[in-house]
């Protein structure tokens, strides 16, 4: 069976480039994703699908309410018969009813070690801790900030003459592993949420 996976994006897409690359070199098997969702009309992420003939839709906040924004977000995924949900850089918070309803089956992408320094900058915020590891998680999404259960981690030194510049592009690079490798564990079925703990 084929894992139907939807991607909602609001950038450049360094990470849904790398999951679409896990796919077509077959490290991702039995998964497809059918359609990338963005709130940014501008996002190079979108590009990045249409490059590989994957369907995208600009979804203009401007037009919706709150509520009518994340109902539509439903029927699109729902449209797709979605399995999985990636947030890979989707700045905006997903509503509760789409989270109810995907309950561990919405995955995002966070470039800190959570719970450290969730929200808006995180690269930023660890630079300006001053902490001497940083890093990137991939969790499970529930109602609360960046709160869900922990997938994946990986850290990176921060290294003396780093600026906060050269500290995210060194997390970045992990992200590009690991979401990937959460994605495919979930595809094999391989993730299970005990409590807040996932077990691979
Ligand atoms: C990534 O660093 C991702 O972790 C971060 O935005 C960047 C998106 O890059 N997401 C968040 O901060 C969400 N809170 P990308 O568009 O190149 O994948």
């Amino acid at each position: 069976m084929t894992v139907k996976i939807a991607v909602l994006v609001s950038g450049n897409g360094s990470n849904l480039q790398a999951i679409i690359d896990s796919i077509e070199k077959g490290h991702i098997k039995n998964a497809a994703i059918n359609v990338v969702i963005s709130n940014k009309a501008n996002a190079y992420a979108l590009e990045r699908a249409k490059n590989y003939g994957i369907n995208t839709v600009f979804l203009d906040p401007c037009e919706y309410d709150k509520d009518g924004y994340d109902r539509t977000i439903l029927k699109i995924l729902n449209q797709y018969n979605t399995d999985l949900l990636l947030l890979a850089g989707y700045f905006r918070l997903l509503g509760n009813e789409i989270i109810e309803l995907y309950r561990n089956r919405v995955m995002n992408i966070h470039p800190s070690l959570l719970p450290a320094f969730k929200g808006l900058h995180a690269q930023k915020q660890a630079f300006e801790y001053g902490v001497k590891v940083a890093g990137c998680t991939v969790h499970f999404v529930d109602e609360g900030l960046d709160s869900g259960p922990i997938i994946l981690q990986r850290c990176v030194p921060v290294l003396p003459g780093d600026t906060e510049e050269t500290l995210t592009a060194r997390i970045l690079e992990q992200e590009h592993i690991i979401y990937p490798e959460a994605v495919r564990l979930f595809t094999e079925g391989k993730l299970k949420i005990e409590g807040r703990n996932v077990v691979t």
